[in-house]
């Protein structure tokens, strides 16, 4: 049987150089003359606003985009955004704090000094504050500090993961003389869509399983700190799909509806998390368009909001990676272009096998006295400078000609590039980063 490889591992030449923009090959070339080897990420916050601004346009009127700031949390890039999202999802203490310096002030919380103040064991329960910022939170093992800024920033509403972490939400926030927004986090049994969707259904440490819901729900409303708003599904991963995505909507907006009239709960909030995926080579872009009639077509109750979470669709194309070629060299046949970073700047390809391809942007400048190596017409494989074969960045890849000294440069890097990294294995300077 022949193993079956997606499109985008098909054999492939470099993408020619003009696929960079060329404001991104003269920033680039600006920093090739400065005597450091380049390494560094550069992003275009003008494209991660345009994302956001075409998907919230394709979308009806009752559902909010949160940009998953997990996806890229460089300050220039949540800032460009800011304005053209509804919110933001926070996964970390670090990701709350950028949250909400980039809100407009008047979706701040009070500050945190004051809502101290305020808490004491004692403190009557009120039915909620009155500013409440747009963000939310999800992700496991949510430590208590961390829930308790939460709570304290006034968020939208924390995803919880299990019953003891509603347990210590509840008593934050009684303590702090409020009631929590709260989503219960669902492994759904099974979700009956096909397509690229990765589903549900498998035992894992996120939320809680489906038949379990109930017993969660019934224990939930007996505590006191809590505002049960809704329910948060994050099932879904690098969807291409559209029309799989909308059905994975429905579905998440439809059983929310049936669980909270069979559990008594006052559905205000379903989260159906990130996983639109972007195209590399030989796939087919998500239709947003068509992604967004379809939703369209979907009726939660009145007055429910339906919030998506999306992160890599929203970054993935405003950011490049960019390193030098520190050395080219042929090994028994085969060619190498041994970088300045590798995959303590840009893991994701390596982790996720996915085949990430590269440009090479031509830099004239070397030294007269030096040979410069160069492999021509010839197919190359992009390793780093990192003491393991795992450091590969690209295998096989057609190219017209690589120099000792030219930058290799990896479009579509804006999404789990730099912060997916692991930036202090050997301890070389961790790449820069950019904003156009
Ligand atoms: C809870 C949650 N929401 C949203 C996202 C963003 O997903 P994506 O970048 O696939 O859109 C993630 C990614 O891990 C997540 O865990």
């Amino acid at each position: 049987m022949s193993v079956q490889f997606p499109p985008s591992a098909a054999p492939r030449s470099a993408y020619p150089v003009d696929v960079l923009p060329a404001r991104l090959r003269r920033l680039l070339l600006h920093l090739a003359s400065s005597g450091t080897p380049v390494s560094a990420y550069v992003y275009d916050g003008e494209v991660a606003a345009e994302r956001a601004r075409e998907l919230r346009a394709a979308l009806p009127g009752w559902a909010a985009v949160h940009y998953a700031v997990k996806a890229n949390s460089f300050p220039g890039v949540v800032a460009a955004l800011a304005p053209h999202v509804d919110g933001f999802e926070v996964a970390s203490r670090a990701e709350l704090d950028l949250a909400l310096s980039a809100l407009p002030a008047t979706d701040r919380p009070p500050r945190p000094e004051a809502a101290t103040a305020r808490g004491s064991a004692r403190a009557p329960v009120i039915a909620g504050p009155a500013v409440t910022a747009p963000v939310v939170a999800a992700g496991p093992a949510k430590s208590p500090p961390f829930l308790a800024a939460l709570i304290r920033a006034r968020v939208e509403a924390i995803n919880a993961e299990s019953l003891l972490e509603l347990h210590r939400i509840s008593a934050i926030a009684a303590a702090e003389g409020v009631r929590a927004r709260v989503t219960l986090r669902v492994n759904p049994a099974s979700i009956p869509v096909t397509g690229a969707l990765r589903m549900g259904g498998v035992p894992s440490q996120f939320g809680v399983a489906e038949p379990d819901v109930p017993d969660v729900l019934r224990a939930a409303a007996r505590l006191p700190g809590l505002d049960l708003v809704g329910f948060h599904v994050h099932a879904a991963s690098g969807n291409l799909d559209a029309d799989a995505h909308a059905a994975y909507l429905r579905w998440c907006v439809e059983w929310s509806t049936r669980t909270a009239r069979e559990c008594g709960v006052d559905l205000r909030l379903v989260d159906v998390g990130g996983g639109i995926g972007v195209a590399f080579e030989g796939e087919k872009p998500f239709d947003v368009a068509r992604f967004g009639e379809l939703a369209a077509q979907v009726e939660p109750p009145p007055g429910v909001r339906v919030l998506l979470e999306p992160g890599r669709y929203l970054v993935a194309d405003c950011g490049w990676y960019a390193a030098e070629a520190i050395d080219v060299k042929t090994s028994y046949g085969s060619s190498y272009v041994l970088i300045r970073g590798g995959i303590n700047h840009f893991q994701l390809p390596t982790s996720w096998d996915i085949v990430h391809n590269m440009a090479v942007l031509p830099v004239e400048d070397w030294p007269e006295d030096c040979p410069r190596p160069a492999l021509t017409d010839t197919e190359v494989t992009v390793t780093g400078e990192l003491c393991t074969p795992e450091d590969t960045l690209l295998r096989d890849v057609r190219v017209d000609r690589v120099r000792a000294g030219d930058l290799v440069v990896f479009p579509y890097a804006g999404s789990y590039g730099w912060e997916f990294a692991m930036h202090r294995f050997l301890g070389h300077p961790v790449a820069e980063r950019h904003l156009l």
